[in-house]
C-alpha cells in the first residue's frame, strides 16, 4: 500500500528549528527536488510590501497571486530565489520578510491559492518539502512525515550564533521574542496551523546537533519505516 504514495519527504517545524538545513541536505543525500515553501510565502509578502498591500487584507494579497512571476534556480549550496525575474535571496533572509510572511500566510484564501503551485513542485523521482504545513495539508500523502522540534530558548541561541558568525548585532531576547511572537501566529491561525500530522515522527533536535538529525531521519527513510 505504502508505495502508493508519491515520494515526498514532509518537514515540518516552527522559524528555527533547522528544517530548511534538513531539507536541503536530505534531497542532496537522496537525488530528489527541493521545496522551500517559507520561500513562497516570503516571496509573496515581499511582492505586497514592494506594492503597499495592506499584508492583514486577504482578498488583495490573493489578488497578487494571480500574477506571481517566481522561479528558484540551482546554486552551488542553496537554490536561488527569484521574484519578477531579479534574485530576492538577500531580502528573503531578512527577519522582517520573515515577520511579513507569516502574517500573509493567515488568510486561507492565499493558502488555497498557493496549494497547486507548491503541489507543482512534485516531479520524479520525488520531492523534499519543508515548511508549517507539508505533512498536514499540502502532501498529506506523503511518504515520510517530519516534524523537527526545537525549544524557543534553543532556536534563538542557533539563530543569535549564526547572527554573530556573519558579523553581524544580535539580541537574545529580542530574537527569542520574535520566535515566539511567529510561533504563536503560526500555531493558532485557523487556516492549516503549524502542527504535526498525526502520523509524523517528532524529532527534538533540542539536544542534537545538524548532523545527527540528519542522519537519524535519513536512516528512518533508508529503513522504509513510514512513522
Ligand atoms: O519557514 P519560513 O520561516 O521561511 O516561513 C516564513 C513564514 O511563512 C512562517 O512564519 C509561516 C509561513 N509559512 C506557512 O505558513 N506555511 C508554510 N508551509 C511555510 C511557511
Amino acid at each position: 500500500m505504502k508505495n502508493e504514495a508519491p515520494f515526498v519527504v514532509a518537514i515540518d517545524g516552527p522559524s528555527g528549528s533547522g528544517k530548511g538545513s534538513l531539507a536541503l541536505s536530505v534531497a542532496n543525500e537522496l537525488g530528489l527536488h527541493l521545496l522551500d515553501s517559507g520561500a513562497i510565502y516570503r516571496m509573496l509578502a515581499l511582492k505586497a510590501l514592494r506594492q503597499g498591500v495592506d499584508l492583514d487584507d486577504e482578498q488583495r494579497v490573493d489578488g497578487l497571486i494571480d500574477d506571481f512571476d517566481i522561479r528558484f534556480e540551482a546554486g552551488e549550496e542553496l537554490s536561488i530565489p527569484f521574484l519578477d525575474g531579479v534574485d530576492v535571496s538577500a531580502e528573503l533572509r531578512q527577519e522582517a520578510t520573515g515577520d511579513a510572511a507569516s502574517r500573509v500566510a493567515r488568510h486561507a484564501r492565499v493558502r488555497e491559492s498557493l496549494l497547486e503551485l507548491q503541489r507543482g513542485f512534485l516531479k520524479p523521482p520525488g520531492l523534499v518539502a519543508d515548511g508549517r504545513d507539508m505533512g498536514t495539508v499540502v502532501f498529506p500523502k506523503a511518504r515520510f512525515k517530519f516534524f523537527l522540534y526545537a525549544s524557543v530558548e534553543i532556536r534563538a541561541q542557533r539563530r543569535y550564533k549564526q547572527l554573530i558568525n556573519m558579523g553581524l548585532s544580535a539580541n537574545i531576547a529580542d530574537l527569542q521574542a520574535d520566535l515566539a511572537e511567529r510561533d504563536e501566529r503560526d500555531q493558532n491561525r485557523s487556516a492549516s496551523p503549524l502542527k504535526p500530522a498525526e502520523d509524523a515522527l517528532v524529532v527534538d533536535s533540542s539536544l542534537l546537533d545538524m548532523a545527527q538529525v540528519t542522519e537519524l531521519v535519513l536512516s528512518h527513510i533508508r529503513e522504509g519505516k513510514t512513522t
